[in-house]
């Protein structure tokens, strides 16, 4: 991996590793167990609806709830016309985002019935009248996540991208997966390869990045600028640290946390910065990864779905890292 930082316009990131957004998951309590991990060079929200943000209280909309240790922070906005950015970029620039992001990749079906996410890699048209008017609209970096498009076809992917450059927008993200695939079908890296050698602006790599060994091996092979991390990030929240000191000089080894304290330490942070009525959902969003750490990972798992309160799921998840120990590094899926 190159030894510095990289630029996505005049925004510094080093390590050039990232945090992908997951809605569900990349909220604030999670975004500061990560920061206090370390070895994340950037942030990014889960998906915001551009048409209800204008609408949401900063201080209190689960949303836009920050603080400063989640520094760099990507606001993500999920968009289906140009006529909902302008408010939506003056709410994210008066919260303070270091820069926005376009979700051009969500393959839900809810938000591809209505014209966001993936939707818009089938109507480039659109997708550059919001480019563009995201880019009249802001000075922050813009960056914009997609996948490889409907079925494989590389003119079409190819002018897409190209279009995204000319619009203005200053980093592409490439999930390389269709809008079919599953996420438990290996992501077709070849194609942040062909897609870093297309453009000029930076190229950041993502899809099944689980350890140092295939951060490097995505590097190595594709020349992407960054690689942002998802799933297995939720599972080790101290993964983007164990890269960042295999990989780059400055960062000192530290021995890997043990996952119990991980956990509680993610249950306060919930219980400080969440709303009571959100904190168990989010405890079962983030337990159904987290327990991939463990051989009987579905036990821990089916336990804190089954509990009825964040105390009741935190002391049932006890009494499992009291019987089990953790598996060193399973495969995600
Ligand atoms: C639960 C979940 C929620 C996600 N939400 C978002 C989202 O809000 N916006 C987005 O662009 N991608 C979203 N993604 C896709 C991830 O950002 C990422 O592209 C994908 O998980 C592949 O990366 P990985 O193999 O490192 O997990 C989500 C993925 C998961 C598993």
């Amino acid at each position: 991996m190159k030894p510095g930082p990289f630029y996505i316009r005049n925004l510094r990131v080093e390590p050039p590793l990232i945090l992908a957004p997951m809605a569900g998951l990349t909220h604030t309590a999670f975004r500061q167990l990560v920061a206090e991990c370390g070895g994340c060079g950037l942030f990014y929200t889960e998906m915001l609806s551009a048409r209800s943000l204008p609408f949401e209280t900063p201080h209190c909309s689960p949303w836009l709830q920050t603080t400063e240790r989640e520094r760099p922070l990507m606001y993500q906005l999920l968009v289906s016309e140009p006529e909902e950015l302008p408010a939506a970029i003056e709410k994210v620039e008066s919260c303070g985002a270091d820069g926005i992001d376009l979700n051009m990749g969500c393959a839900t079906a809810l938000i591809v019935k209505r014209g966001g996410g993936v939707a818009l890699m089938k109507d480039p048209r659109r997708a550059e009248a919001i480019s563009k008017t995201a880019r009249r609209h802001t000075n922050l970096p813009l960056t914009a996540k997609i996948r490889l498009g409907w079925r494989l076809d590389w003119t079409t992917l190819r002018d897409f991208c190209l279009m995204l450059q000319a619009s203005g927008i200053d980093a592409v993200t490439v999930h390389p997966r269709l809008k079919g695939d599953r996420l438990n079908r290996p992501a077709r890296w070849t194609y942040i390869t062909k897609i870093k050698e297309l453009l000029d602006i930076p190229v950041i790599g993502n899809g099944d990045v689980d350890s140092p060994e295939t951060a490097f091996q995505m590097v190595e092979q594709t020349k992407c600028d960054a690689v942002m991390i998802g799933r297995a990030s939720v599972r080790q929240p101290w993964l983007f640290r164990q890269i960042a000191t295999a990989l780059f000089t400055g960062f000192q080894h530290q021995p890997e946390p043990e996952p119990p304290m991980i956990y509680h330490r993610f249950a306060s942070l919930l219980r400080i910065t969440t709303h009571p009525e959100r904190q168990l959902r989010l405890l079962k969003e983030f337990t159904f990864y987290f327990a991939r750490n463990y051989a009987f990972g579905h036990t821990l798992w089916s336990l804190v779905h089954n509990a009825d309160s964040l105390d009741n799921a935190v002391a049932l998840a006890e009494d499992f890292f009291q019987q089990q120990r953790p598996k060193p590094s399973p495969l995600i899926s």
